[in-house]
């Protein structure tokens, strides 16, 4: 078989982009462990209970200092699990005074969820496996849709719940 000259220069070429490329590629993909920011903590998705942060009862909002908050919240298909009011209801709307710190923690036991408050800055894929969490300044009052932006299903666009940041 004959290969004209520049045939094998373009041959050459072309498998050294490609390796050059991959190499890239795979030492952008694994070096230093490089994972989306929001997700450094791990957690047993068969078993998140284990942690305290997703037991029923630490479900929701809590307060913790002056204008200082978490939520932490179980997102499965399809629902945000943001805990019981007082007469055993499911949460579906949390309220946060204007200019509070929110610090939202995230799993989820089953498959691949988005939480994202829309109109803020609050946008984080929740993979089992992973505590998704983000520290976020609720500086802007009004009533926010909480929306799961990853399609994990036939009832993917019933999750959703609210956000109600107050003066
Ligand atoms: Cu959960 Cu889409």
């Amino acid at each position: 078989m004959h290969l004209h000259k520049y045939e094998r220069i373009w041959l050459i070429s072309g498998i050294s982009a490609l390796i050059l490329f991959l190499t890239i590629l795979g030492f952008g993909a694994f070096y230093l462990g490089t994972h989306p920011q929001s997700h450094g903590v791990i957690i047993d998705p068969g078993n998140i209970e284990a942690n305290e942060a997703f037991q029923t009862e630490n479900l929701g909002l809590t307060k913790v200092d002056d204008d200082k908050y978490i939520v932490n919240i179980v997102a499965t298909a399809f629902n945000y699990d943001l805990g019981v009011d007082d007469e055993g209801k499911p949460v579906k709307n949390i309220k946060i005074p204007k200019g509070a710190t929110v610090l939202f923690q995230v799993v989820t036991p089953d498959v691949v969820h988005g939480f994202n408050i829309a109109g803020t800055n609050v946008n984080m894929m929740v993979e089992p496996g992973f505590i998704s969490s983000i520290e976020t300044e609720m500086n802007q009052a009004g009533e926010f849709t909480l929306l799961c932006n990853e399609y994990c299903g036939v009832g993917h666009h019933m999750m959703f719940a609210t956000v109600e940041v107050y003066e």
